[in-house]
């Protein structure tokens, strides 16, 4: 809101949105290719148009909530230049490292929306993406914060909500709290289903894969994270 009070309409959201000041250089990224290459505007609440977003009609549309500092999205950006990527982000300091990386690579493909995630899926029309990442999220570990976690039965609604029929949801962590919320939460909900066999489906980086910050940072501790991957069932409604 204007007045910098909280709009009571909107999520509660817990995390941080900046921490050190921005170098002038990525202060310009901000400035200038930021409003270029954002999705919506954020305190617009009228349905998002991808076509017109991206200027094309892309294959596949994919999405990643709370990617950090970009590693993953802008890799796996350059790597598919035939599917368009939405990444999602509030924390300014990890929007300004997508940018410079969009910049550096002449990506052409990723469009941001820098709020909470929650806040654009309301927004984006039914049945558009094909594959969602959720990597490395906050796991609000003490009991009385678990409820924080992203993933529970209203994020999952609306993510299916947005999903394609047989879209991939990839969530991965090396916080085993959370991985065994997750399994329960997404056991819970009737439009996803884990496709893991066995353990080597869960516990090995999937094809193509490009490593965030904080999974880099839990393998060089010695963490095995958890990769899951659930599909998006078909419903009767769809
Ligand atoms: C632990 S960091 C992981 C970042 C990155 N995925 C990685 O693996 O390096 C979690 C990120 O999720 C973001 N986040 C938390 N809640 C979010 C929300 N409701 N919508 C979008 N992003 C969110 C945070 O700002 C933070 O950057």
């Amino acid at each position: 809101m204007k007045d910098g009070s909280r709009d009571p309409q909107k999520p509660m959201f817990y995390g941080r949105r900046r921490n050190h000041k921005l170098r002038s250089g990525r202060q310009v990224l901000i400035n200038d290719l930021l409003p270029k290459i954002r999705i919506a505007e954020i305190e617009d609440t009228s349905q998002i148009d991808l076509s017109a977003s991206f200027g094309r009609t892309a294959k596949d549309v994919r999405l990643e909530i709370g990617f950090g500092a970009g590693e993953h999205l802008s890799g796996d950006a350059l790597a598919n230049p035939d599917i368009d990527f939405i990444g999602c982000e509030p924390f300014i300091n990890g929007v300004a490292a997508l940018l410079a990386d969009v910049e550096r690579l002449e990506l052409t493909n990723i469009r941001l929306f820098d709020d909470d995630a929650r806040l654009l899926l309301e927004r984006l029309p039914a049945a558009c993406i094909s594959k969602i990442y959720v990597l490395f999220p906050d796991p609000w570990p003490k009991l009385r914060h678990n409820r924080r976690r992203f993933i529970n039965q209203e994020t999952l609604s609306s993510l299916s909500r947005v999903a394609k029929n047989d879209a991939e949801f990839i969530f991965a962590s090396d916080h085993m709290g959370y991985v065994s919320w997750a399994l329960v939460e997404m056991q819970r909900h009737a439009d996803w289903k884990w496709t893991a066999k066995g353990s080597s489906d869960w516990r090995q980086q999937p094809k193509d894969w490009v490593p965030t910050r904080y999974e880099t940072k839990a393998l060089g501790k010695g963490d095995a994270p958890a990769y899951l991957t659930f599909r998006r069932q078909n419903r009767e409604t769809d």
